[in-house]
Formats: structure tokens, sequence, C-alpha cells
């Protein structure tokens, strides 16, 4: 289409060793899959569009890549070629530079930490391909290194847990134990920023905070941890609701009643998470929509189209306490 250029067809020219040495492994470099077709250009009317995924660490992970195979699709006009990085920021590196000799239309990612893309994001660039950043932020000082971000505000979701913690337990001295996301990404950052700034000034103190790394298993792990040397846990914010649900483990096999003797407050809002905070488990959550795939596919049709795109696409996020998670769950899609 448009935007093919002598560039990247030389480097669709020369990629065939390299594609075939990425996309027929997997191995701890990550893992590739689709994108059976001929690639380096879209001048037959489909966009070859390269995603890096950050892994599949979570219940809200799996709705997005689901989000992003269901829409990025032969018959929505896409030839989609997926990697999953394994939580790995060298194996995204790796996968956007194989999408960069592979001659591709169009990168995605959804970078797993904050900083460190500079430099891929410039080969990117001088090789003409542009990239669309979903669900999380680079921390870079050249936005021209991208056309746009779609994902949820992640400061506004910390300050919405925050400030419902803040209405309900404040005036009660409660102790907080926090299960942060992977150090360094985005969510894990912006999050503890907004509940931090929206408890500040309540009697609510974080006493503990340490990684969960958005896993089940981490988040259980750490809350093992807090509850051996801690004996006066009133709270828990879980960065995301998969290592909410390993707390809930952890404090169940201490003998407590998640959700009682120890409150819980979560983001993600996925069906495990609602499931939890409509039995009384989880005691609130804040939504991060993961249902990227439709924004995505829009804005990679404008910018092959040549079309001017919005820098930054916000998506709406709601917040559920029990009541609600009890009416939404019927009818919710993730
Ligand atoms: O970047 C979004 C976060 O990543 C989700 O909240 C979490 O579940 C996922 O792993």
């Amino acid at each position: 289409m448009a935007r093919t250029t002598l560039t990247r067809t030389v480097l669709a020219a020369v990629s065939a060793a390299a594609l075939f040495a990425l996309g027929a492994c997997s191995s701890d470099a990550g893992t590739e899959t689709g994108g059976g077709g001929e690639t380096g250009g879209a001048d037959d009317g489909v966009i070859t569009l390269g995603f890096s995924q950050v892994g599949a660490e979570s219940g809200w992970r799996a709705a997005n890549t689901k989000s992003i195979q269901d829409t990025l699709t032969a018959e929505n006009g896409f030839d989609l070629k997926f990697s999953d990085a394994q939580q790995k920021q060298e194996n995204q590196i790796q996968a956007i530079r194989s999408y960069i000799t592979q001659g591709v239309d169009v990168i995605a990612f959804s970078p797993v930490v904050e900083t460190g893309w500079d430099a891929v994001l410039q080969e990117a660039k001088a090789a003409g391909i542009p990239v669309i950043l979903t669900d999380r932020a680079v921390d870079s000082d050249d936005e021209s290194l991208y056309e746009s971000f779609i994902g949820s505000d992640f400061v506004k979701e910390g300050v919405t847990a925050g400030e419902w913690a803040v209405e309900q337990y404040d005036g009660e001295g409660y102790k907080a134990v926090e299960l942060q996301g992977t150090t360094g990404a985005a969510p894990a950052i912006d999050r503890k920023e907004g509940f931090e700034s929206a408890i500040e000034g309540s009697d609510i103190e974080i006493i503990d905070s340490q990684t969960g790394n958005f896993t089940r298993a981490e988040g259980k792990t750490v809350m093992e941890g807090f509850l051996n040397k801690h004996d006066d846990i009133d709270l828990v914010f879980a960065h995301n609701d998969d290592m909410g649900l390993g707390a809930i483990e952890a404090i169940e096999a201490a003998g407590m009643t998640p959700g009682e003797d120890i409150k819980i407050i979560t983001i993600d809002a996925v069906k495990d998470g609602m499931q939890a905070l409509a039995d009384g488990k989880i005691n609130y959550i804040v939504e991060c929509n993961p249902l990227l795939g439709p924004d995505l596919a829009d804005i990679a049709k404008a910018v092959i189209a040549g079309e001017e795109v919005e820098k930054r696409i916000v998506v709406k996020d709601e917040a559920f306490d029990q009541e609600a998670a009890k009416e939404a769950l019927p009818t919710r899609e993730y």
C-alpha cells in the first residue's frame, strides 16, 4: 500500500533467512506464530502487522491477546504476525528487529517495561515502518518514534482504587500492603503513584510493597511473605486481579477470611476477579479494559492510508463493588 518504501523493499528481500531463523523456532527468546503469507508491503491491500506481546502472565493478557488475534484477521485485511516475549524486554527487541527485517507494514507492541526502547524504535523509523503502542507506554523524549499509543490511564486507575479505600477505610488506621506489577512496567509505576497520591493525608498506611510480577503464583508467594512478616495487615492493594487472587489463596491458607479479615482492592476486572468480588473475597475492582484489538486495527488502517491519527487514545475504564460485579458478571466479555 501507500507506505511501501525502497528501504523496506530491500529489507524484505534480504529477510528470508532471518525470518526463517526466528519464525521456525520457539525458544527462550519468545515465540512467534501466524503470518503464513508474503511480507513486505500492503500493495495487495493486506496490512502485514507484527505484534510483540508482553507474555501470558495474567487473565487480562489472555483477553488482550484474544482481542488482537480475533480482530486483526485476514477477513479484516490483516496478515498478523504475533510473538510472545515471555515478559522479557530482550525478546521484544528481538521480535521488533525481526519484524523490521521482514519488512512488515506496521509494528505494534505492548512494552514490558517503560525504558530502553529508543534504539530499536529508531531502527523501525529508519526503515520507514510505523509503530503503534498498545496497552503500555514507553518513556522516551522522542514522540516521533511512534504514531499512536492506545491504552488505559493507569495513574487514574490507581487514584480510583485509592479514593475508594479512603472513602471506605479512612479513620480506621488501616495498614495496607501493596502487590506491585512488573518492576519498571508502566502500569506498576503509574498505579503505585496514583494510589499513593489518593491515600496521602489519610490514615491508611502502606507498610510493605513488593512486586508479584502480575502473576497469580508470585502474588501468592509475596503475600505469604507479607503474612509471615506482619500480623496487622488490614488491606491489600494488588496492581492486578491475578495477584489479588494469589493473595486470596495465601490469606485462606493462613486461616483468615479474604474480604473480611483482610480487605482486597485490585485492578483489571477480568472474570475470575469479578467472581471473587461477587463472592465477597475481593472488595473493589477498578477496570482496565483489555479489548484493544478494534482500536489497533482502526489506527493501523488509518496510518497505512496516510491519515493523521491521535497520538494518545485513552481507553475508558469503570470500577466495581460487589453489587456491580454481580450485575455485570452474566454478560462479562472477559
Ligand atoms: O498492562 C496491563 C496489565 O498487564 C494488566 O493490568 C495486568 O493484568 C497485565 O499483566
